[in-house]
């Protein structure tokens, strides 16, 4: 392994210490506590942790969650119902409905329904289409994250050709285009399942962010020297020397990927905390805060 290792864990600490700070300016100033609503439907186990991941975050932070767990026989109905009550209540500034949701509901219907001014996911279509045109607007968390991190590991965006691989509502087709932007300048090649040779793509690329949900996808003989890999991907694998049964790999072969990048994120401690910082981040901006640099050095929060 000759990559640097891109901690998105120490990177996710430092900015949670400011969003930390952010929150206390804004209860110290305002009296208001950043509050999110956080559903999840059903007990898928990823889902389950994420969404616990979350709450502690919003714990940690200094902010208000509302856990509203229901159960997979939820109607869609039901769930809108609850949508819409959460829009309506003064002490909620965030609303995340964990997905992937139960067959019988509309994802994109459930999206459709929160507020664009609750939106801390950056998934309604409001919140998207400002995104495209470059109007102020939440970001989606983990292509936000990704942007950070990339800037983390020293690399310049501007003028690179990054490529991303996976065409998700998620995280693909935003991180195309927030990397596309101006701010960030990159021009983009976007691989996926219909893609017939994607190491032909990657092996130009100086950024490349795998996002296919297939552990594998990416093997370092698909990369140029020194490139700047993000790795999306958590898949479980079975592995009985572990307490919990699985290993967490990503979508990127980390061996053979750190043989031949620059720098790479590691699965787990790399893209997955800074997607519950930018969520924390969207949330103290829905609350009307915004980020204050920590009194506290680097490295050294608690
Ligand atoms: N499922 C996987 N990633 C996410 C995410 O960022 N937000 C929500 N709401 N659900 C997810």
């Amino acid at each position: 392994m000759s990559a640097k290792i891109i901690d998105g864990k120490a990177l996710a600490s430092r900015l949670r210490a400011e969003i930390a700070g952010g929150v206390a300016k804004l209860k110290a100033e305002k009296g208001i506590v950043p509050g999110l609503a956080v559903i999840l439907v059903g007990e898928n186990p990823a889902s389950v942790s994420y969404v616990t991941a979350k709450e502690k975050a919003c714990a940690e932070a200094g902010m208000a969650s509302r856990e509203i767990r229901l159960p997979a026989e939820t109607t869609e109905e039901a769930l809108l119902e609850e949508i819409r009550r959460l829009n309506a209540d003064d002490s909620i500034h965030g609303i995340l409905v964990q997905l992937p949701l139960p067959r019988h509901i509309s994802g994109q219907a459930v999206i459709d329904a929160i507020s664009p001014a609750k939106d801390v996911d950056g998934f309604t279509p409001v919140n998207i289409g400002r995104m495209m045109i470059g109007e102020d607007c939440f970001l989606p968390c983990t292509p936000h994250g990704i942007i950070k991190l990339i800037e983390e590991a020293g690399m310049e965006i501007a003028g690179k050709h990054a490529v991303v691989i996976g065409r998700s509502n998620i995280v693909g087709k935003p991180v195309a285009a927030l990397l596309a932007r101006r701010e960030c300048n990159a021009t983009v090649t976007v691989c996926h399942t219909g893609t017939p040779d994607v190491a032909k793509w990657t092996r130009q690329a100086d950024i490349v962010v795998v996002a296919a949900g297939r552990p594998g996808t990416l093997t370092g003989d698909m990369l140029k020297p020194g490139a700047v890999v993000i790795d999306v991907g958590v898949n479980r694998i079975a592995d009985a020397t572990k307490p919990r049964g699985f290993r967490l790999v990503g979508d990127a072969d980390a061996d053979s990927c750190g043989a031949v990048a620059g720098a790479i994120t590691p699965v787990p401690g790399g893209v997955g905390p800074m997607t519950i910082t930018m969520l924390l981040w969207n949330t103290l901006k829905a609350a009307g805060g915004e980020c204050v640099a920590s009194a506290t050095p680097a490295g050294q929060e608690p």
